[in-house]
């Protein structure tokens, strides 16, 4: 689906990021994963090249707006265009959560919504400059869905995903009449991802609940009663990166397998 679409990762190093990255190198894109930390992201890489994939990891700060131009200008020179950008970049504070927003200290109430809306904002902005000239492209946001339902002890994100998400429809707005499509993924909440397992413990424990009474309290919101895996969710995020799903722009896929719906 992706054969010879040249690609660029944000947060490649992390659960998602990852995925997406591997879906995307297995249907014949070329990947360039930009990650915080060196030693995910290499990993990330070596599996796909083991696999023999094309690949190839950076160490970026997706906050850094002149790390990213740069990064950018290098996959130009690399790869001679952009075709899609993919911000799966994410926080983990668990500090935030299973904290009462009665009791929240105001900075870390506001650091994921300024965290995810600059970091998307910029990514975002950067690859349209480069996608404009050829009139094509795709950029794509992960949401939860705390962008879109009220839930307890989970400090700024609902905000922060509602932000990203109307960035994302705001963004098509603008894009598509250049050609770019702009979607986001919302995924609900994928059990085998550290973040989730971080983010549950906290709020099982302020709920009461042991992990396995949260979990299992979550996947009976779904019509199938289980939550989505990892690979499921890139499998979505390859389609919709694709051309195959060249109507879809300025929306967020509902992911999140009946628990909210639409
Ligand atoms: N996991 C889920 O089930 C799930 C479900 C729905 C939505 N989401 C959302 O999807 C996003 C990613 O989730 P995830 O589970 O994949 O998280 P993750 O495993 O923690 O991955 C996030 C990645 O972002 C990187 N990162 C953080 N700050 C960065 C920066 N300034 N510049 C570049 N990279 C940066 C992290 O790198 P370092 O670790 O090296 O700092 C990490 O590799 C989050 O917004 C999360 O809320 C997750």
């Amino acid at each position: 689906m992706l054969k010879d679409k040249v690609a660029v990762i944000y947060g490649a190093g992390g659960a998602i990021g990852g995925a997406v990255a591997r879906a995307f190198a297995s249907e014949g894109a070329r990947v360039f994963l930009a990650g915080h930390h060196r030693p995910s992201v290499d990993a990330v890489a070596d599996d796909i090249v083991s696999a023999g994939g094309c690949a190839e990891p950076a160490t970026i700060d997706a906050l850094d707006e002149r790390a990213v131009d740069r990064h950018l200008q290098y996959v130009a020179g690399r790869a001679g265009r952009l075709d899609i950008s993919f911000n799966a970049v994410g926080i983990r504070k668990p500090e935030a959560l299973g904290v009462a927003l009665v009791e929240l200290d105001a900075e870390q109430f506001s650091l994921p919504i300024t965290t995810y809306t600059k970091s998307n904002f910029l990514t975002a902005r950067l690859a349209a400059r480069r996608m404009v000239p050829n009139k094509s492209g795709v950029i794509m946001t992960v949401t939860t869905l705390h962008s879109r339902t009220g839930l307890p002890l989970v400090g700024g994100l609902g905000p922060a995903m509602a932000a990203v998400e109307a960035l994302t429809r705001d963004l098509s707005a603008e894009l598509a009449p250049h050609g770019i499509r702009v979607v986001g993924l919302r995924p609900q909440a994928m059990p085998e991802t550290v973040t989730i397992r971080e983010a549950y413990e906290r709020r099982a424990k302020a709920s009461g609940l042991t992990w396995d009474q949260f979990h299992g309290a979550l996947a009976s919101t779904t019509h199938p009663r289980r939550l989505m895996t990892l690979a499921e969710m890139a499998n979505v995020a390859a389609f919709v990166a694709s051309g195959k799903a060249s109507g879809m722009t300025g929306t967020t896929v509902n992911l999140t397998m009946g628990s909210l719906d639409d």
